[in-house]
């Protein structure tokens, strides 16, 4: 913060610069900047420049109004800062603020005491100590309403040494996305860490009971190793979900080039789940509309997304029953309104009840946890299936009511000659 009052302040000797300085800045090093410091220094350079008390200012009218008008105007310059900017006197009116300070806080705070527009205390008390003290003040602070955000938010005080022209520049920073991001980050690196605490301690255990009470047990012995062979594919199953869902992650924004035959690659996919469907007295039947064309994709990625889908229709749907496959040529995929195909994966069973649905393409969200890990899920697959779809730049649907089975149905764009 001193910096920038040392830049504010050699800004006035070398005035006649300024804007070529300013300029200057915003073309070269604007770019590499955190958008908080560059909004800082833009409008720091801007409002050194402007509010040094010229010559020509000095002799205009001490009207409060007239200064408002200057500082709009000049403050219409800050309005290609997508950060709000928000200037106030020393007696907390706010003298000019930016588009973007409009628009978040209501387009009537200028000319009205800061207290009117800003309900924050903390805010409020942060811009008379910068005031009284001169030094920058930085908090966070929290909007309520229909959307709740966070700011970050740099109180500046500038002109600090001429109490006459004390002026205070509140520059907010959005950051609710970075604390929600964090947020899920930490929440996926606690429930990595629990899932695989789960198969490991039960691991341990049972080499304790192994070499324990049960060493000389020869039926136990069987049994347990049994329990650990299951439990260390479980561990080897999440770490492959785990990679597989950072490598469709990276991949998320370019495209992919393949041409795919969908009925083709599904027919692949069924013949390998055969053994498991007929374990569970199912029957996986294929049905085809008319004039389907080849899809845009990939082709090891959509075996994945369609192996997770037939996989939870037989681990979900009920036993004995059988689990339809229908592909269909679409004339407008939802909200993307381009042709292509839609593959809906049918299943009977217990169905899934409503306030689960949004949330099952979360990472590690399952409904029955207990029943899922028994089943040897790890709760990836969905978000896995979700990723690759959203690559594919196309749409996953999930119909389902209680007792009625449930429909997944991934939308996927025709195959276009790039
Ligand atoms: N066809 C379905 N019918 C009912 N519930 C389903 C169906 N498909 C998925 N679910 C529910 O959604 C949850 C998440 O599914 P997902 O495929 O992401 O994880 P999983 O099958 O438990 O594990 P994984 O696929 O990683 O082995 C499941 O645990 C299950 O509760
Ligand atoms: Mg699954």
């Amino acid at each position: 913060m001193r910096e920038l009052r040392e830049v504010m302040h050699g800004l006035s000797r070398v005035k006649p610069f300024a804007p070529a300085l300013l300029a200057t800045l915003v073309l070269t090093g604007i770019d590499a900047m955190t958008p908080p410091a560059a909004a800082l220094i833009v409008a720091a350079l801007i409002m050194g420049y402007f509010l040094r008390p010229s010559p020509r200012v000095k002799r205009e009218s001490k009207d409060s109004k007239t200064e408002i008008h200057r500082n709009e105007a000049e403050m219409t310059i800050l309005d290609i800062l997508p950060d709000p900017v928000v200037l106030v006197d020393s007696r907390r009116t706010v003298l000019a603020a930016t588009k973007a300070a409009k628009d978040m806080i209501g387009p009537a705070m200028v000319g009205r005491d800061l207290s009117q527009s800003l309900r924050q205390p903390q805010l409020l008390s942060a811009v008379s100590q910068s005031f009284q003290s001169g030094d920058a003040q930085h908090l966070e602070t929290q909007f309520s309403g229909s959307l709740a955000r966070t700011f970050d938010v740099h109180v500046l005080a500038l002109n600090h040494e001429d109490p006459a022209r004390r002026r205070a520049m509140l520059v907010f920073h959005d950051v609710t996305e970075r604390l929600k991001l964090e947020g899920m980050q930490s929440d996926f690196v606690a429930n990595v860490s629990h899932e695989l605490r789960t198969p490991l301690s039960a691991l341990t255990g049972f080499i304790e009971t192994l070499r324990g009470p049960a060493r000389d047990d020869a039926e136990a012995r069987a049994r347990f190793l049994s329990i650990m062979e299951m439990e260390a594919w479980r561990m080897a199953r999440l770490v492959d979900d785990l990679l597989s869902l950072s490598r469709v992650e990276v991949n998320e924004h370019v495209r992919p080039q393949g041409r795919v035959n969908l009925t083709e690659l599904l027919k692949t996919v069924i013949a390998t789940l055969a053994q498991t469907a007929q374990e569970r007295g199912n029957k996986i039947v294929l049905r085809e509309g008319a004039n389907l064309p080849d899809v845009t994709g990939d082709e090891d990625q959509l075996v994945e997304v369609f192996n997770n889908l037939l996989s939870n229709a037989l681990k979900y749907g009920a036993e004995n029953t059988t689990v339809e496959v229908r592909l269909d040529a679409v004339a407008r995929i939802v909200d993307i309104a381009v042709p292509g195909v839609a593959v809906a994966i049918r299943n009977a069973g217990e169905g899934i009840a409503s306030e689960h649905i949004p949330r099952l393409t979360e990472r590690f969200y399952r409904i029955d946890k207990g029943r899922s890990r028994a089943i040897g899920g790890t709760g990836l697959g969905l978000a896995i299936v979700k990723h690759i779809v959203n690559r594919h730049r196309g749409k996953l649907t999930i119909e389902s009511a209680p007792g009625e089975g449930a429909t997944f149905t991934v939308q996927l764009p025709e195959f276009k000659t790039p």
